[in-house]
């Protein structure tokens, strides 16, 4: 029987530590326990949220609905000649996964090594770290359809995948659950060195030649540096996605701007660090009431403990504000802001 708790407390389920609360709560173990909740019409009426571990969430209120924790477990995995192809569940945490498949040398997912969060949520922004994107590795997800009950498969062509995002925050934000995520990895590893940081903390180490392992070693070493940790400071990582502007207007800010950080990103167009746009605007390390920005990276908002989701989320808006009269620049939030 499935147990939905009242008022519950969200502080433990979100990385931020904002103390909001939901006002129902239910935890889900296993695919069938969908199909039982919404057997009952009025969950079909509420509000919804489906959570995994909360690392990419903003609390600004309470949530005055259901919660829906995602904890199915399992992992699986198929051997087919050099490929290897491994289903997770969706409330697997996804660097478990990751060491799971390490230890295993199944190769494709060691530079995504320490992103936190579960499984489930992975294709939600197809997560991205070091030169590897979901996207890469996605074979397709098994899914719950709220509306109708019914179960579907989404291939990788269904997902849409873009630079943090997904099908899931566009036509179908909020219609799907995601229950469980196939991947397909290698046998024969295709070492992925293109972050530049990780060929030199390699050379650091004297690794001419690095195994997977030392992959996953090298980039959870990296993001330790750079990223504080949730359990002792409040966060969420990227606060906003790198913006992607046109050509022709990277090349007015850059007559301006000359040190401007940017990447290629395709089709005449350019990424920019937007860690350097607020670092540039006087941001980084600054504290603001409870909150504030990180000192080793700026895009990191966090909590210095007790701040509510609103200063946060207020801060984010003085910091849109600041670096777009410098730069003209508009950055968009890329963490999930529930209110
Ligand atoms: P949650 O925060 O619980 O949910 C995120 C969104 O997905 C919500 O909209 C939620 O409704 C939805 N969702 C969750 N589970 C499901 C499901 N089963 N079905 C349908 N919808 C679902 N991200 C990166 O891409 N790259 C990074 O390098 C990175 N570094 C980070 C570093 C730190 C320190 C932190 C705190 C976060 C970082 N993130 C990074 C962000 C975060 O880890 C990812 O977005 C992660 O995928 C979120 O997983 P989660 O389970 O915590 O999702
Ligand atoms: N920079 C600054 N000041 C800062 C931060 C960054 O000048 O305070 C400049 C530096 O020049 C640095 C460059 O920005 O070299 C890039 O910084 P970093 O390598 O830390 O990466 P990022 O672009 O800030 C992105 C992702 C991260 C991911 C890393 C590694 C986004 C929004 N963020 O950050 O993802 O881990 O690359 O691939 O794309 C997340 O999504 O939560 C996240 C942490």
């Amino acid at each position: 029987m499935l147990q939905i708790q009242e008022n519950v407390s969200l502080k433990n389920f979100n990385t931020f530590g904002i103390d909001a609360s939901a006002k129902y709560f239910v935890e889900i173990n296993r695919e069938e326990e969908l199909t039982e909740l919404f057997m009952d019409p009025q969950w079909l009426q509420v509000e919804r949220l489906v959570l995994g571990g909360g690392s990419n969430v903003l609390f600004v209120k309470n949530f005055d609905g259901l919660v829906i924790r995602m904890n199915i477990r399992g992992i699986e995995h198929r051997i087919n000649h050099e490929e290897v192809f491994v289903e997770a569940g969706a409330g697997e945490v996804w660097n478990d996964l990751v060491n799971y498949c390490v230890d295993r040398q199944y190769a494709g997912i060691e530079n995504l090594s320490l992103i936190p969060g579960s499984v489930g949520a992975s294709p939600i922004q197809n997560i991205g770290a070091y030169g590897v994107e979901l996207k890469d590795v996605f074979r397709s997800c098994r899914a719950f359809e709220i509306a109708t009950g019914e179960f579907k498969n989404f291939t990788k062509e269904d997902c849409c995948f873009g630079y943090r995002d997904s099908v899931f925050k566009n036509e179908l934000k909020n219609k799907y659950i995601i229950l469980s995520v196939k991947f397909r990895l290698s046998l024969i590893p295709n070492i992925n060195l293109k972050y530049g940081a990780i060929e030199q903390e390699l050379a650091n180490r004297n690794i001419s030649e690095p195994t997977i392992k030392d992959v996953s070693r090298v980039v959870s070493h990296i993001r330790v540096s750079k990223l504080p940790d949730p359990s002792t400071i409040g966060n969420a990582g990227s606060f906003f996605k790198n913006p992607v502007i046109s050509s022709e207007q990277f090349q007015q800010l850059q007559s301006k701007f000359p040190e401007v950080v940017n990447y290629p990103a395709g089709d005449g167009l350019v990424k920019l660090a937007a860690g350097w746009l607020i670092e540039q605007c006087g941001w980084k390390g600054k504290v603001v009431g409870h909150t504030g920005t990180w000192k080793n990276q700026a895009l990191v908002l966090v909590n210095h403990g007790g701040a509510t989701g609103e200063e946060v989320y207020s801060l984010s808006s003085q910091i849109i504000d600041s670096v777009y009269t410098k730069f003209g620049v508009s950055l968009k939030r890329e963490v999930n802001v529930i209110s």
